[in-house]
């Protein structure tokens, strides 16, 4: 077992001392050598002025919040971390229930990311943990990692954040108001900086306009945010509406209780499992950087070819509709729900009666108890001011975190993206980037320049010339890079392959694990290379539970192999050298005496 305590620490913690100098040099080298310092900039009367930042308020405590107070204290910042409930680990904190509104995890959930694409980049999990691992280990994995960097003493729980506003000298100060609500009681603080980590997943999606004449059906309704237990639904005949990841693994675990499940969908999509080639997780197999080469340079039809291997999707009813955005979810009990009768597959929904629900296609369902909408959610920062809402937007926020039209960059939106790789990652990366722009060791453009940008870009949207990326899914890799670059961490391959081939071929050709970010650069960490060598070791090790003694036949026939396959392979080279022309019409060929005539003979004699 890797001792994991050894293999972590030694942070990156610059002094705030007056050693800025010494850092500016420092940086400026190993930049020049990274050669990735696009974005980075130390330019000195910006970091004078950035440096000012110390107090740090941190809304909430789930993945991003975690990431967030521990990219603080690696940067020597002083983090005070607000949360409203009464527990750290947002959405992975089960409950009962959802009286609170707060999006949590079902009961039955595991996660759709594997443990060593799902890590922090500098605490890899315990090597028996699960690859995918059910909530409550997630969790506790939360918990290793907050106790381990002693994140919690950080924290005021049961504390809502209610408002947050620009001071009024905020063009000098940057700084903010921040109004926290604590058993009833407000408290008023003044912050340099603000990390807004409290989830997108915050309210139900429940596109009801979409569905005219839902007011006539009289059974059930319920969005999935109130999903927890299938326990109540015995026996039921129930529509989920929407496949996405929820409504997929809600329509599997109710078809082991309900009467029938009939699974409605606009769009379709590609339904992944969790294991892949070999047996080995999917993600790992995926997230490569060379995938991603070969992504770029083959049409997209190829990757939905791989993934028809599986199983046909259009005989599963689940093909993606032509012209619509090509859809991934993880589900390893679909298609066999199916093709055993227990989830039906419906198109989108036209109408309603009071138990009936007519599809698109003209069909109808009967008798139908219960409508789960599975529609996914929507955000919203409800302690923000008018003007600040309409900044944090995903089409305002430059490379998603950061708000335009600021006078000081003392604010980031934390974990407000969709990748198609692990969030945990993402989040950790931008709040590595966010508190380094609060110090001044990092740059963005300026405010104005990002508001043209940002408000062009709104116009073209809605000018219809460019696709709106709200409800787009990032590309893992692509993105992670892209901010990996603004800190000055992007691993550079060539140089790798210069000064450590082993490490750069599984860099490029293995999984593109969060480890890489801690090669090289700021927060470097020594433990990477290690634990990037390893991680195939970590992902074996919680499958090997049963070890066998060797079978005696399988034992005495690889022996026989060895013994007998070496000579047998020598032998028949030497006959073949011996029988064959090829060494002759070699050699005539090195001396240049190779007649068409010889060839001729030869072709006619090995038809
Ligand atoms: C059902 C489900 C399953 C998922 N499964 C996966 C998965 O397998 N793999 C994966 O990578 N991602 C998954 N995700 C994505 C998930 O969003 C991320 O994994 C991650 O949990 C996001 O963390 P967060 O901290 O940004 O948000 P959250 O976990 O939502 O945490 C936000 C925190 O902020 C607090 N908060 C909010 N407002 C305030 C306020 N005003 N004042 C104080 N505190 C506040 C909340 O109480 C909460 O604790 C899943 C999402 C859902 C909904
Ligand atoms: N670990 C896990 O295994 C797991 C489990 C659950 C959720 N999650 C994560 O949690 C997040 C939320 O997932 P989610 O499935 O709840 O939401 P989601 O990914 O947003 O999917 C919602 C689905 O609802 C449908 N929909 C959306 N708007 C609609 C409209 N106006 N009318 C009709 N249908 C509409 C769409 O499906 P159609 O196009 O098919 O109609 C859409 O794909 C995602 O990040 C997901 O990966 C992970």
């Amino acid at each position: 077992m890797l001792a994991r305590a050894e293999q972590r620490s030694d942070h990156f913690r610059p002094s705030l001392s007056g050693r800025a100098v010494q850092v500016f040099f420092l940086v400026k080298a190993v930049l020049f050598l990274v050669g990735s310092n696009t974005g980075v900039l130390l330019n000195s009367r910006e970091s004078i002025e950035h440096t000012m930042v110390k107090k740090v308020a941190v809304i909430g405590a789930g993945v991003s919040g975690l990431s967030s107070i521990k990219c603080c204290l690696d940067e020597d910042l002083e983090p005070t971390c607000f949360e409203k409930s009464d527990d750290f680990g947002g959405l992975w904190k089960f409950a009962e229930t959802s009286k609170d509104g707060m999006t949590r995890v079902y009961r039955s959930l595991v996660t759709n990311v594997c443990k060593e694409m799902s890590s922090y980049s500098d605490f890899p999990y315990q090597e028996d943990y699960p690859n995918f691992m059910e909530h409550k280990k997630f969790w506790e994995y939360l918990r290793e990692f907050a106790e381990h960097f002693d994140l919690l003493k950080y924290i005021q729980f049961k504390s809502t954040v209610r408002s947050v506003t620009q001071r009024p000298d905020f063009s000098e100060t940057g700084q903010w108001d921040v109004v926290t609500e604590t058993d009833g009681k407000q408290h008023r603080a003044v912050f340099d900086a603000v990390m807004v980590c409290s989830g997108h997943f915050v309210s139900p999606r429940l596109p009801l306009e979409s569905f005219p004449g839902i007011h006539k059906f009289k059974g059930q309704i319920l969005h999935s945010q109130e999903y927890k237990i299938p326990d109540a639904f015995q026996d039921k005949r129930i529509v989920v509406v929407g496949l996405g990841n929820s409504g997929a693994d809600i329509a599997v675990e109710l078809s082991r209780r309900a009467a029938q499940v009939f699974l409605s969908t606009r769009s379709g999509a590609w339904v992944l499992s969790r294991s892949s080639r070999g047996g080995y997780p999917y993600n790992m197999m995926l997230t490569r950087r060379c995938n991603n080469f070969t992504a770029r340079i083959l049409p997209s039809c190829f990757t939905n070819w791989r993934t028809q291997k599986r199983f046909n999707h259009e005989n599963y009813g689940l093909s993606v509709v032509k012209g619509k955005e090509s859809k991934f979810i993880v589900n390893d009990e679909l298609p066999s729900c199916i093709l055993c009768g227990k989830v039906t597959m419906k198109t989108s929904i036209k109408d309603f009666t009071e138990s009936s629900v007519i599809f698109e296609d003209g069909t109808t369902e009967v008798n139908i108890d219960v409508l789960i909408f599975s529609t996914g959610y929507e955000f919203s920062f409800p302690f923000f001011e008018e003007h600040l809402k309409s900044l944090c937007t995903k089409n305002m926020l430059y490379k998603r975190v950061f708000p335009p039209n600021l006078e000081r960059t003392t604010l980031a939106i934390i974990g407000l993206i969709t990748l198609t790789g692990s969030v945990l990652a993402g989040t950790e990366l931008q709040a590595r980037w966010a508190t380094r722009v609060f110090k001044g060791l990092c740059n963005i453009p300026p405010s104005q320049k990002l508001m043209a940008e940002a408000t062009k870009k709104e116009q073209l949207i809605k000018r219809g010339v460019i696709k709106d990326p709200r409800e787009d899914v990032l590309d893992f890799i692509s993105y992670m890079d892209e901010i990996a670059q603004c800190i000055g961490s992007k691993p550079n391959i060539p140089l790798l392959f210069l000064t450590d081939p082993r490490l750069a071929w599984e860099v490029y050709f293995g999984p593109c694990s969060p480890y890489q970010y801690r090669l090289m650069g700021p927060g470097k960490w020594d433990g990477a290379r290690n634990v990037i060598m390893t991680q195939w070791d970590r992902t074996i090790k919680p499958l090997k539970t049963r070890t066998l003694p060797k079978s005696p036949e399988t034992a005495t026939l690889s022996r026989s192999l060895k013994v007998w396959v070496v000579p047998l392979l020598l032998a028949s080279l030497i006959l073949f050298y011996k029988s064959s022309l090829f060494p002759k019409l070699l050699q005539d060929k090195l001396q240049g005496r190779v007649f068409p005539s010889r060839i001729l003979w030869y072709i006619n004699q090995n038809p």
